[in-house]
This record gives C-alpha cells, sequence and structure tokens, in this order.
C-alpha cells in the first residue's frame, strides 16, 4: 500500500491531487491530507474515502517547522511509510516592489515561509522515510520561478528559492533513488490570486493577471501527478512557458515585454 502525502490539500490543485490519486489508486492508496482548513481538507477526505483511499486530515501550517515535522510523524505513526511527498501549499502575492511601505515589508519573510520554508521543513522531516521507500518528491513551482514575473517579486523569489533548492536536492538523491519533480504550473483557475497578498499584506480579493486561458485544475493536477509517476525531473507547464524560458537566454527584452502583457492594465507599472 503507497502512502503519498499532499500538503495544502484543502483547497485548488492540492485537492483535485488527492481526488485523483484516490481514484487511480483506490484501496492501495493512503493519503495524507494537510493544510490550515482542518473542515475542508475533512471533505476532500470524505471525497477521496469514497474512492476507496485510507486518509489521514493532519491540520498544519507549513510556515512551521514544528508543524510540518509532526505531519510527518503523524504520517509514520498511522500508515509506517512515505512513498510520496507533495509540497504543494503556496500563497501567491500581487504588488508592486515601489508600492509596498517599509513597515509592510513583513508579508515578504512570511511568503517565504510557506512556500519555500515549508517546502524545505517538509521534505528534511519526510526524507528518512522517503529514503527507504527510495520514493518520490514533488515540489509545485510556478512559471513565475523560471521567469521574473512583474507585480510578483515576491512571489518569484519564493518560487526561485524551491527552484534552486529541488534542483540541489535532485542530484545528491540520485544515488539514494528518491526523485525529485519540479512543477512550473501558468495560469490555473483556483482562487490563489484572490487570497494572496496586496500591497499591504491583506487579502487582494481580485487577480492581477489576465485568466481568459487559464489551465484547468484538473489539468494541472493531471499533469503534476503524470511527471512525478514517470519521475521527470521538471513539468513545464504551457507553451509560452516552455518558450519562455529558452527565450529569456536568447532575448530577455522580449520576455519583460512578455510578462508585463500578461497582466491587467490597472496592476502595470506606471
Ligand atoms: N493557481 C495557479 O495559477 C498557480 C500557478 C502556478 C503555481 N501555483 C502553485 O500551486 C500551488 C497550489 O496553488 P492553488 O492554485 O491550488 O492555490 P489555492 O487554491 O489557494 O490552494 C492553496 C493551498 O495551500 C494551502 N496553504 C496556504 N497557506 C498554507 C500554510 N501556511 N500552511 C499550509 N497550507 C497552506 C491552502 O490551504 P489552507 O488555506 O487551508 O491552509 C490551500 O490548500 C501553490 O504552491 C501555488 O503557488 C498555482
Amino acid at each position: 500500500m503507497k502512502s503519498i502525502v499532499i500538503t495544502g490539500a484543502s483547497e485548488g490543485i492540492g485537492a483535485e491531487m488527492a481526488r485523483q490519486l484516490a481514484r487511480r489508486h483506490g484501496a492501495q492508496l493512503s493519503l495524507v491530507l494537510a493544510a490550515r482548513n482542518e473542515q475542508a481538507l475533512q471533505a476532500v477526505a470524505t471525497q477521496c474515502q469514497a474512492s476507496g483511499a485510507a486518509t489521514l486530515v493532519v491540520r498544519t501550517d507549513v510556515s512551521e517547522q514544528a508543524q510540518c515535522t509532526a505531519l510527518m510523524d503523524r504520517t509514520m505513526a498511522r500508515f509506517g511509510r512515505i512513498d510520496a511527498l507533495i509540497n504543494n501549499a503556496g500563497m501567491s502575492a500581487q504588488a508592486l516592489f515601489s508600492d509596498v511601505k517599509a513597515d509592510d515589508l513583513g508579508w515578504y519573510e512570511q511568503l517565504m515561509k510557506i512556500n519555500f520554508w515549508g517546502s524545505v521543513w517538509c521534505t528534511h522531516a519526510a526524507l528518512p522515510a522517503l529514503k527507504t521507500t527510495r520514493g518520490s518528491i514533488v515540489a509545485v513551482s510556478s512559471l513565475a520561478g523560471l521567469v521574473g514575473v512583474p507585480g510578483r517579486t515576491a512571489y518569484s523569489a519564493t518560487k526561485f528559492a524551491m527552484t534552486g533548492f529541488f534542483e540541489a536536492l535532485r542530484a545528491e538523491l540520485k544515488t539514494a533513488g528518491v526523485s525529485v519533480t519540479t512543477a512550473y504550473p501558468g495560469v490555473v483557475a483556483t482562487q490563489i490570486r484572490h487570497r494572496g497578498f496586496n500591497a499591504a499584506g491583506a487579502p487582494a480579493g481580485a487577480s492581477g493577471l489576465k485568466e481568459d486561458d487559464a489551465m484547468s485544475v484538473e489539468e494541472c493536477a493531471r499533469l503534476i501527478i503524470e511527471g512525478m509517476d514517470r519521475r521527470e525531473r521538471e513539468v513545464v507547464m504551457t507553451a509560452k512557458g516552455k518558450l519562455a524560458r529558452w527565450l529569456k537566454l536568447l532575448a530577455p527584452g522580449a520576455v519583460e515585454r512578455m510578462a508585463l502583457a500578461a497582466l491587467k492594465d490597472e496592476v502595470k507599472p506606471r
């Protein structure tokens, strides 16, 4: 029986990955669902149980190292193994750097704690178990972790940090047989941008990006799971994302123009 831990499993992409994994593996799967909203996690767990999966809900704030450690301890106590850890918990932010007051810069640190440190702490706590199963680590980064996105200095920084950390870790874990897959979604149709920080560190309440071509949550979750199953190094989503990555080396000005064009007019730098 496989045991998979998913952080940020109460909503969006994480919740959908849980449902899809439960449908694929049924009674052969133990799913550990972590996030802060326990009620929403229970609802996702009920959906996964309907497909036959065993579930454990662990209320976790990944911005606290002790809670990340406790998550893995509870997983081991209940299921005795970890075959995959999906570091998906994350928060967004939308603000031009020059609009952020000095006193408000604390949310930059908080975002780093959630997106970057949360992944580091969870991975560190799960690593001994993952080495035993020669398991898989997934890091859900973002295209903003490959290309700097205007209005997203904080978010891009957290996702670039994830990119570097997991690229180095991948090489370190080669001989241990633990795979590291970094996923780079583009714009996916979730509420993440509405919940993200604005310049003052309050919920933005709206998205600053044009979302007409947003990828569905179902497709994004499927692509990440397939990448994990194939032990791929990277899953770069969308043709634009794949192009931007290479174009950046040849014509960085063109990529900056593409990134600015993705912003709604009201949030563009003046
Ligand atoms: N949607 C996109 O367009 C997009 C694009 C690229 C990358 N991504 C990445 O994909 C991942 C999932 O995003 P999503 O779009 O599914 O967002 P979402 O719908 O807002 O879900 C985010 C999840 O992360 C959890 N979370 C947030 N802060 C947390 C904390 N401190 N501790 C534990 N869990 C926390 C939330 O649960 P609680 O609030 O219950 O804690 C929720 O389950 C994120 O890492 C995001 O950066 C998303």
